[in-house]
């Protein structure tokens, strides 16, 4: 039944030829009780039939895909009751949270036919864009490929600046599909070691959508929930103004000329629309170091390109590097923005919030986290070492400050997810950042060294640490940090 408002964009494009435009499907609101601050709310996941890219698909959802947004207020005390309709155990993650790691548990689950209360406070200089999505390890990556994810958004008093009330908002969550007939097909060797990407790629389950705009600025909060594919995002003609990264806004806007979203990341950008005409949103080239096997078996038999499509690079290293083809990798059309007739866009706000300055010499310790794999076997690593739940690989002391170095020794991208506790990026192959912003996804190219700054502040506990390719996470490139 939520099906039918979720993806009433692409049911239209059956009966159109491919190229044709679908209108821009926005994801429904999660509906709320709400009084003096406190905020009820129900969620549950399913088995769901849906309409995709014209074709009807069997999905794992929170109703719909996206799952339907929260939109919760800062200082809200949030009780949302999750239900678990499926046939396997999974659990919800409240990825970005700054929330106690004794709610955002992702070792405690939820079995089928049982509910779990998620009881937690949204703090108080959070606004911005968050989600959810499973993380039952082992089986993160099937869950979330199957349609498991929704979007969390956190408003706060910044959001009436003139500059962004007066902007047009829209939520955009990125996703690519692989399907066999109406199915999810089973997870390959292949697919556990690069993490699955689909050649349909998707903005909110619609192929190619086209969004009207009312006003010439438009404020776009992006998501990227595909488990692999990274989307190196640019607007013809436009630059994006980022305002917010993971953890909220920057102190400023940053202009852009693209921007890469990897799996897990969001933000949030305003698009200033000059002149009328059509714009294409659109994902260009981008190689992250997957591995390719001869003759590899990456097609697509459900829909999509498939095959024909596939230009096989060989085996990494051999020659032709990476895979060549595959969804993120080639340039590919998400949306199309089509401008009012006489657009005046609205200034750009002078600033935003202001981003503390974590002092890294102040540093309680310095620890370095060091990304290994053993490819051929789907085996990944943090310092050498496959997730165990048992062992607790980091103890840090509550209140302090650490510096971490995270190194990625392999040949290949992977997005490293601190849960808990928000961080800053300090350098990236020994360059500073060019702005300070909070984050709690960021991407690791191959053998580059990236030093963050991580405030473990507020909750002790138990939390984790892995790449957000969740096939990695599934597979080993996990581990636990305990603050107490
Ligand atoms: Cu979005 Cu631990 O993940
Ligand atoms: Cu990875």
């Amino acid at each position: 039944r939520y099906g039918a408002l979720g993806l009433a964009g692409s049911y239209a494009l059956s009966r159109l030829p491919a190229f044709a435009q679908s209108p821009f499907p926005q994801p429904r609101t999660l509906e709320v009780r709400r009084a003096e601050g406190v905020v009820e709310a129900q969620i549950a996941a399913r088995q769901s039939n849906l309409t995709m890219g014209g074709k009807p698909v069997q999905l794992l959802t929170y109703g719909g895909f996206p799952g339907p947004t929260l939109r919760l207020r800062e200082g809200e005390t949030v009780r949302l009751n999750f239900t678990n309709n499926l046939p396997e155990a999974t659990n919800l993650h409240l990825h970005g949270l700054h929330v106690p790691p004794s709610v955002d548990d992702p070792l405690a689950l939820v079995q089928p036919g049982e509910s779990r209360l998620y009881e937690f406070t949204i703090p108080k200089g959070s606004a911005g864009t968050y989600w959810y999505h499973p993380h039952v390890h082992g089986r993160v990556a099937p869950q979330l490929y199957a349609g498991l994810a929704g979007l969390l958004v956190v408003e706060g008093p910044l959001d009436a600046l003139p500059e962004l009330k007066g902007a047009e908002e829209h939520l955009l969550v990125l996703k690519d599909w692989l399907f066999s007939g109406d199915r999810i097909p089973a997870w390959t060797q292949m697919d556990w070691m690069n993490g699955r990407e689909g050649s349909l790629l998707t903005v909110n389950a619609a192929v190619r959508p086209t969004l009207r705009a009312q006003k010439a600025t438009l404020r776009l909060r992006l998501l990227n929930a595909s488990n692999a594919c990274y989307y190196r995002l640019a607007l013809e003609n436009h630059p994006l103004y980022l305002i917010a990264t993971d953890g909220g806004f920057l102190e400023k806007p940053v202009e852009l000329p693209e921007l890469l979203l990897a799996p897990g990341e969001r933000a949030e950008v305003l698009v200033r629309l000059i002149r009328p005409g059509s714009y294409r949103l659109q994902a260009l080239p981008y190689n992250r170091g997957a591995m390719m096997m001869p003759g590899g078996s990456m097609g697509d038999p459900g829909m999509g390109q498939g095959m024909g499509m596939m230009n096989h690079g060989g085996m990494r290293g051999m020659g032709n590097v990476g895979m060549m083809g595959m969804g993120a990798t080639r340039l590919e059309t998400l949306l199309t923005v089509v401008a009012p007739a006489s657009p005046k866009p609205l200034p750009l706000p002078a600033s935003l919030a202001p981003v503390e300055r974590l002092e890294p010499a102040r540093a309680a310790a310095t620890r370095r986290f060091e990304l290994g794999e053993r490819m051929m076997q789907a085996e990944f690593f943090i310092n050498g070492q496959m997730f165990d739940p048992a062992r607790v690989d980091v103890r840090a002391q509550l209140g302090s400050l650490e510096v971490w170095e995270l190194v990625n020794k392999t040949d290949m991208d992977h997005p490293f997810h601190l849960h808990t506790y928000p961080f800053q990026v300090l350098s990236r192959g020994g360059k500073p950042a060019p702005y300070r912003a909070w984050k709690d996804t960021v991407n690791l190219r191959k053998n580059e060294v990236v030093r963050i700054a991580v405030p473990l502040r507020d909750f002790s506990g138990v939390t984790v640490y892995h790449c957000h390719i969740v096939e990695h996470e599934d597979r080993g490139m996990m581990g636990i940090l305990q603050v107490k």
